[in-house]
């Protein structure tokens, strides 16, 4: 797959020439042994080195990340709990998993090799600078949905990606992280806490008790306006006429946020625009009392679409980045942000 020489054998000379188990051992940043099995387990905590992965395990001086898979009692047993507790403590080794349930051998139970994009995020949190550890980061992200009746709703196009990779970066760069997730079809990033709502009503309540958090970073688009009584019942086709939706005003997570008591140091907004974007984000982010405001175009594809192109907003000035994938959005201003609370003093990193 890789298109690269794979290395299976010590003893063979033809292979050591060509790939060389120290130099594989020393060039390595991260090792990563999935599936890491009991046996190989037991013999990685007895320091051996009789085989290839054995062999650059003991060599490399990059951490080492152990995906167990194994049947339940295998992984149950004493000397394995042991040989595991041993790599943590003498070797300082990582573990992602295992996973509990149905088990290849037909057993039930903790065995399962953890699912691929947990390994590559524990994997990635080993590789990342730990930038927001300690730091506790309430996010919002996605659409709300207003009731009209019991089966119809106001929404709008947000996917809730751009607010789900910012959840996942300040994860991965230590934070612990809430979000808080209008409806969205998207799995919960690795090591985030979420929590689900559907309306801007219960998001406002959800954020405030995320509170006290060192960083507000509000991606949601929250409805503006609510149906003023959605109906008990499915409304019904009645003579020719449609029905009239008497609306009312949503109140303002990010404008209330920015004034709470317990607010958070840095208060973060976005702004979805078709025009103007850069003013009319200088001029939300006075209206709502918000540090930064992230302006995005949202005429093209930007919502529920994968990249995004942003400017943020801040007392600073204007920062715009150009177009680039929505993870590399999120990666870019979590750096911002750790950068901006280590300036203001809050902490040193
Ligand atoms: O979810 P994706 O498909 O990935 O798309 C990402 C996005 C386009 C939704 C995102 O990048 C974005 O722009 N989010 C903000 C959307 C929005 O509602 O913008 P706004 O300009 O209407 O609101 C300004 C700010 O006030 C936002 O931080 C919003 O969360 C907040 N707000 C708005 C209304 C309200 N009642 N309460 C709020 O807190």
């Amino acid at each position: 797959l890789t298109g690269r020489a794979v290395m299976t054998d010590l003893v063979d000379p033809g292979q050591e020439h060509d790939i060389g188990h120290i130099r594989v051992a020393d060039r390595a940043d991260l090792m990563i042994v999935a599936p890491a099995t009991a046996n190989l387990i037991a013999r990685l905590a007895a320091g051996m080195a009789d085989d290839a992965v054995t062999a650059v395990a003991l060599a490399t001086r990059a951490p080492l990340l152990l995906a167990p898979s194994m049947n339940v009692n295998m992984w149950q047993h004493p000397l394995t709990a042991a040989n595991v507790r041993r790599l943590i403590d003498v070797a300082g080794a990582h573990v992602v998993g295992p996973g509990d349930g149905f088990l290849a051998c037909r057993w039930t139970g903790p065995g399962r090799l953890a699912e691929p994009a947990d390994i590559v995020a524990a994997a990635a949190r080993l590789r990342s600078a730990q930038d927001l550890a300690g730091r506790a980061v309430v996010i919002t992200a996605g659409p709300t949905h207003e009731p009209i009746d019991p089966v119809r709703y106001i929404a709008n196009r947000s996917s809730g990606k751009q607010g789900y990779a910012i959840a996942a970066a300040a994860a991965r760069a230590g934070a612990k992280v809430t979000l808080v997730s209008g409806p969205v079809a998207l799995a919960t990033p690795p090591g985030v806490n979420r929590v689900d709502v559907e309306t801007a009503r219960e998001m406002a309540d959800a954020v405030k008790r995320a509170l006290p958090a060192d960083v507000a970073i509000m991606v949601a688009a929250v409805a503006d306006w609510r149906t003023l009584e959605a109906a008990p019942e499915k409304m019904k086709k009645r003579g020719s006429a449609p029905p009239a939706l008497r609306l009312t005003e949503n109140p303002d997570i990010l404008a209330s946020v920015a004034v709470h008591e317990k607010r958070p140091k840095l208060v973060v907004g976005f702004a979805a625009e078709t025009e103007q974007v850069i003013d009319h984000a200088k001029e939300k982010r006075k209206r709502k009392g918000a540090d930064w405001i992230v302006a995005n175009d949202v005429s093209g594809d930007v919502m529920g679409g994968n990249a995004n192109a942003v400017h943020i907003v801040s007392d600073k000035g204007v920062e715009s980045l150009p177009e680039m994938p929505k993870d590399d959005v999120a990666a870019a201003l979590v750096e911002r942000i750790a950068d901006a609370l280590v300036k203001s003093g809050s902490r040193s990193r």
